[in-house]
């Protein structure tokens, strides 16, 4: 199952383009869910350590619903709109409160693929920045995180919107990278099979 996050408060072109990917990865043969910021409660991380006691979030807002599809899924789609060149504070909250998720289990992401999406309104408005962040959140909790490939794609895909549904549907350059993207993540999936704990009994 892959699990697809959009970061958007709105249901405009994050939501559309994740959709949208979501249908190219069942087309290949993955089931899917979506997840979405939209009208969900999702509060900032406080830092209080009670998940690392506890093994569990000590907020039990709207992360509730993502969790267990975070450790049920074998790949990720992280899908943000780009907000000051970088991921929506909706999209960085859910990074953050994963946190309680690797306190209850070190190797929660391990094995585990990601790919991003960044849509932003200006052409090049710090999409790549985003997708940065996205990739950083990847590596520093275990995951795989996989890019499009050169010429379009380089760090995952990117769109640009110009700040409408209908400006993100006719960029076409924007779905190439899309489809870049997915197949290499479906690759990349696919060549992983299953994935278990990497690490022996008494390593850190
Ligand atoms: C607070 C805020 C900051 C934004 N900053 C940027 C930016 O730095 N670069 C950019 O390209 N677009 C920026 N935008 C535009 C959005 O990325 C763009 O409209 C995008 O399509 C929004 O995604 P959505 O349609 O899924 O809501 C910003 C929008 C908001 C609300």
């Amino acid at each position: 199952m892959i699990v697809g996050i959009s970061g958007s408060p709105r249901q405009k072109a994050t939501e559309h383009v994740l959709t949208v990917a979501m249908e190219m990865l069942q087309e290949r043969g993955f089931s899917t869910q979506i997840f979405t910021v939209r009208g969900k409660k999702i509060s900032f991380c406080r830092h209080c350590d009670y998940c690392l006691e506890n093994k569990q979030c000590v907020i039990k807002d709207d992360m509730y619903q993502l969790y267990p599809l975070l450790k049920e899924a074998e790949g990720f789609v992280l899908a943000t709109p780009v907000y000051n060149g970088a991921v929506s504070a909706q999209t960085k909250a859910v990074m953050d409160r994963c946190r309680a998720l690797l306190a209850a289990d070190f190797d929660s992401f391990r094995g585990k693929v990601g790919m991003g999406i960044a849509v932003g309104g200006d052409r090049a408005g710090g999409q790549e920045l985003a997708l940065q962040q996205i990739i950083a959140f990847y590596v520093l909790n275990g995951a795989i995180p996989v890019g499009g490939g050169a010429f379009g794609a380089n760090l995952g895909a990117t769109f640009w919107s110009k700040d409408t549904l209908e400006g993100v549907k006719e960029d076409q350059e924007g779905f190439r990278s899309l489809r870049k993207t997915v197949r290499r993540f479906s690759d990349q999936l696919k060549s992983r099979g299953a994935s278990g704990p990497s690490r022996l009994a008494g390593e850190e």
